[in-house]
């Protein structure tokens, strides 16, 4: 999704909004663009497309000590040189980068700006437009950037240089994600802290309504009212070699390796010595009498809380329900009496999640943000938070974050199945278990070779695909279906495996590859039974099975771990599936067409 990065106060600002883009690339965007000025010069480089193709633009005349750059996900007007950021103002003095969505900017336009002319078809051009609109009526920079955010409704974050100042960056969000970093002699904006950490990794939190002058060597935050803020500044916990690929070929592989030593941190940061979970008080009272638990998400994430849903209706005998964010925040179920909200977000800035929790806090209710960003929005906005301790994740095809989702769901549930005294939160031997994960994981992981052949003999042509499973099985394979077609292109599904036959089936014809996940005994044998019922209408079947289970023909055998942690295990093998299609299909695994990494506009 778009980024910002911006400096005051550095000679070479044109190589570090460079480099801190780059660092942003991985979140989606499909063009790019920077502003860069000192006191006599000042250049606008835009380009559709890779920052490769803004670097090859640049020449050595782009150079400034203030500068601001931009990665754009196209939401109006599509993506294109004219509608890339930054945005320029009628007279050209201002230049602003923007993400967000702007939602009134048309009443915005024939209100203030009816006889300006526009370059592209951005609201972002609208919003530029109006703070030299209010200019004209008399107003310093500053003032009328403040009157534009008075008018401007919807979400943003906001970097604004005056052409006529180049020492000044004025800085505003509401509801999208904005930090300041602080340097020697030099300050920094970005939209993620990754983006400047190699220039700082002290930052300061902005609030939505707030406004900041940045300056070389000060920062001075005002609220709406205008009353100076002081705000401490945090250190940032992220290590540079984290966001690297080191020696793999792509993020999403480095990342499903990754995935035993998520395992193992997540017992580290969650369990004591003597393997007893310590979780926040606070959270289990707030939790222990709650009716029924709703879980949000999208995605990735939403899968994850069907897979948390069983593991806390077992250990807690709290009745779990499942939602999609975009659904639930304008079509909400009729609540029981005191429900609890847990919002599963790797990113914590999921805008469509994010709209659904303010609507929760404008109700009243407690909320948990489970993510892996700490500090993001949805971890400040709610009650409580647990982190992931999944380190960033880079590659857009979610995986890491997935299993530590589901495995900090399951420290959530043991921990709560025995505060309220229940017998079988207290016999299940949690952290062993998810110890024996973590080794079992990597003996799939050590299993590329077979997998990738396996991918090359049932997925290298197809144009569609199926897995198919009951339960937790089931939940697994949509995950499975959804990695495969987000990143191989594949038309790929995930079925509750005895609803195809109601009507899905039509679809199977002579080789059709059908994908089969089984961990349970009973619906076990009856995915079988559907198995055969697709094999004999063509299908080309391939079976993944827990050792306990498997047949001597199935192809894909995975240790037997504990039930309640079995989707930690299976969705490992259908993660290498979608990485290993997509590389024989000769596609960019990390950056998937038309898809961002975090969502931050509904
Ligand atoms: C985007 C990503 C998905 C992710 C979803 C939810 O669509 O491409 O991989 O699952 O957002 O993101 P979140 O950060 O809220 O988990």
């Amino acid at each position: 999704m778009c980024g910002i990065v911006g400096i005051v106060g550095k000679p070479n600002a044109t190589e570090i909004i460079i480099k801190g883009l780059e660092k942003l690339e991985y979140r989606g965007y499909d063009s790019a663009g920077l502003f860069v000025a000192n006191d006599t010069t000042s250049s606008l480089v835009k380009a559709q497309g890779r920052i490769k193709n803004l670097s090859d633009k640049l020449t050595p005349e782009v150079s400034g000590t203030i500068g601001i750059g931009h990665t754009r996900w196209a939401t109006h007007g599509q993506p294109s040189e004219e509608n890339a950021h930054p945005h320029t103002s009628q007279s050209q003095r201002l230049v602003l980068v923007h993400n967000g969505v702007i939602e009134n900017f048309e009443e915005l336009k024939s209100t203030y700006l009816a006889a300006d002319t526009f370059i592209g078809e951005t609201d972002t051009e609208i919003a530029v437009h109006v703070v030299e609109a209010f200019m004209n009526q008399g107003l310093d920079t500053k003032a009328a950037f403040k009157k534009a955010l008075s008018v401007i409704r919807g979400s943003y974050a906001f970097g604004l240089i005056d052409k006529e100042d180049t020492e000044t960056i004025y800085v505003a969000k509401n509801k999208s994600p904005l930090l300041v970093g602080l340097g020697d002699g030099f300050n920094v904006i970005c939209s993620d802290a990754m983006a400047m950490l190699e220039q700082t990794n002290r930052f300061v939190e902005l609030v939505d309504g707030e406004m900041v002058i940045v300056t070389a060597d000060a920062i001075a935050i005002e609220d709406q009212e205008g009353h100076a803020i002081e705000r401490e500044s945090y250190e940032a916990q992220l290590d540079l070699t984290d966001i690297e690929k080191g020696t793999y070929p792509y993020y999403m592989l480095k990342e499903i390796d990754e995935q035993p030593a998520v395992m193992r941190r997540i017992i580290q940061n969650y369990a004591n010595q003597e393997g007893e979970i310590q979780l926040d008080a606070d959270l289990l009272n707030a939790m222990k009498d709650r009716d029924r638990i709703y879980i949000i998400g999208c995605g990735t994430s939403s899968h994850a809380g069907w897979v948390g849903k069983k593991i806390i209706e077992t250990l807690t005998n709290i009745p779990v329900e499942i939602h999609l964010s975009s659904e639930f925040g304008y079509n909400m179920p009729l609540l029981s009496e005191k429900p609890f909200f847990i919002f599963l977000s790797q990113s914590g800035e999921t805008a469509d999640s994010r709209q659904v929790l303010v609507k929760i806090n404008e109700l009243n209710y407690p909320s948990l943000t489970i993510t892996n960003v700490a500090g993001s929005t949805l971890s400040r906005e709610a009650t409580y938070t647990l982190l992931l301790h999944a380190g960033p994740e880079i590659a857009v095809a979610s995986t890491k974050a997935y299993t530590a989702q589901i495995a900090v769901l399951a420290v959530l549930a043991k921990a709560l199945g025995q505060q309220k005294g229940l017998a079988q939160a207290a016999d299940f031997a949690f952290v062993h278990e998810l110890g024996l994960v973590a080794t079992a994981m990597e003996s799939i992981i050590n299993e590329k070779d077979l997998i990738s052949e396996l991918v090359a003999e049932y997925l290298t042509e197809t144009r569609n695909a199926f897995y198919i499973g009951r339960g937790v099985d089931y939940y697994v394979s949509m995950e499975a279906a959804l990695k495969l077609k987000e990143i191989s292109y594949i038309q790929a599904e995930g079925f509750a495996a005895g609803e195809l036959k109601h009507g899905t089936i039509a679809l199977i014809e002579e080789g059709t590859p059908v994908l089969g996940i089984i961990t349970d005994e009973v619906t076990g044998a009856h995915t079988r039974g559907n198995l055969k019922e697709v094999e004999s209408r063509g299908a080309k079947t391939l079976v993944l099975a827990s050792a306990d289970l498997a047949k001597p023909t199935d192809q894909i055998v995975l240790p037997t771990v504990h039930p309640l942690l079995s989707a930690l295990l299976t969705v490992v093998p259908t993660q290498l599936v979608a990485y290993f299609a997509t590389l024989q299909r000769g596609y960019d695994v990390d950056k998937p067409r038309n898809l961002a990494k975090s969502v931050t506009v509904e």
